[in-house]
């Protein structure tokens, strides 16, 4: 039997296996050789039951706010560096390991009970985020928010018209721009447009989970009657006790705004809303734009429509109103 020192060794392994220089993490305590190995001072507890996938701009922020008012839901710690999220499964963050994003997360007190889960926007549109996912949380739980994509879009640019490069160029500038743009501008146009081509992204996920295991949230509902919505939520995690999400939430008319929201309510007649950052005012979308859209994601509409019918799940509104409207 021949061997070599371990960095050799190593060197000899990932030249022969060139594939698996890639790590994927998998769950340490569904495989027994691993869990031998994996330290007794170590919990796989400490891992989401669910994620909300996003998309950006669709109301996953009002969503995080509203579960973690339910008592046996616990979200996961605040990244200090990606507004928030932990973004695991769809970046550079993965090469740090599965030790480094448990961290996130609190020991619970009784993990069958407790419902542990975090929310990072960019998990729906990366293209490696489903299988990452499935390998490590492979029974979780996947809920993820649709609104029309032409809206979503525009809440888009609007938030990114904070950067310099933005400020260059319009709405409509940005979405209809095309190869010979500058590069700039076509990466503006990949990422205000590309997260809508939902039936892509959707697929995706669906190879990895079962559709069973993925909830698709109508985030027009969402933000209109936000209990409902909440409830069907409590149903499909299967999480108890039932929360009163009626009582918890009540509408803010924000006195000198058009846009109303539901907030949590706090004491008697007072709200707690989401920051500054959502629910901006800002200027219509120009029929035009809106036009150009529809077109563009019209065939992308029309896969949704299938999906969602293959799935036995139910066709939102605003997807009912675009195809009927683009017909
Ligand atoms: P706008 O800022 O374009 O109005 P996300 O959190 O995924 O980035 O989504 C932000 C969007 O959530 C906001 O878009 C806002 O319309 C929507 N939203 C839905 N319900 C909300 C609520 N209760 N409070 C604030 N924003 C909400």
């Amino acid at each position: 039997l021949q061997t070599l020192p371990p960095v050799r060794l190593a060197q000899k392994y990932f030249q022969i296996f060139p594939d698996e220089r890639d790590p994927l993490w998998q769950n340490p305590c569904h495989d027994k050789r691993h869990k031998d190995i994996w330290s007794k001072e170590k919990t796989c507890d400490r891992l989401p039951k669910f994620l909300v996938i996003g998309p950006q701009k669709t109301g996953s922020t009002a969503l995080h706010s509203f579960l973690t008012l339910h008592p046996a839901i616990t979200s996961s710690f605040p990244s200090t560096v990606t507004f928030e999220e932990v973004q695991f499964f769809s970046g550079p963050n993965y090469q740090r390991g599965i030790d480094w994003y448990m961290d996130f997360f609190p020991v619970p007190s009784n993990a069958s009970t407790d419902f542990l889960f975090e929310k990072s926007a960019n998990y729906f549109d990366t293209e490696t985020a489903p299988k990452r996912a499935a390998a490590l949380l492979p029974r979780a739980k996947i809920i993820t928010i649709l609104i029309n994509p032409a809206d979503r879009a525009h809440s888009w640019y609007q938030r990114a018209h904070q950067d310099p490069v933005t400020l260059n160029y319009t709405f409509h500038e940005v979405i209809t721009a095309g190869p010979s743009s500058p590069a700039a501008l076509l990466s503006l146009h990949r990422r205000c447009l590309q997260p809508g081509a939902y039936s892509s992204h959707l697929e995706r996920w669906l190879h990895h989970y079962q559709p069973s295991q993925l909830l698709m949230v109508d985030g027009v509902q969402l933000r209109s009657s936000p209990a409902h919505v909440m409830d069907g939520i409590q149903k499909f995690l299967g999480v108890t006790p039932y929360y009163n999400y009626t009582q918890a939430l009540m509408y803010d008319f924000k006195l000198f705004h058009i846009l109303g929201f539901w907030c949590q309510k706090v004491e008697a007649g007072r709200s707690r809303c989401l920051g500054k950052s959502k629910g901006r005012k800002y200027p219509e979308m120009n029929p035009e734009s809106r036009s150009f859209l529809s077109e563009y994601y019209r065939e992308h509409n029309v896969e949704l429509l299938r999906l969602l019918k293959r799935l036995g799940q139910p066709l939102p509104v605003w997807l009912r109103d675009e195809l009927h409207n683009a017909s």
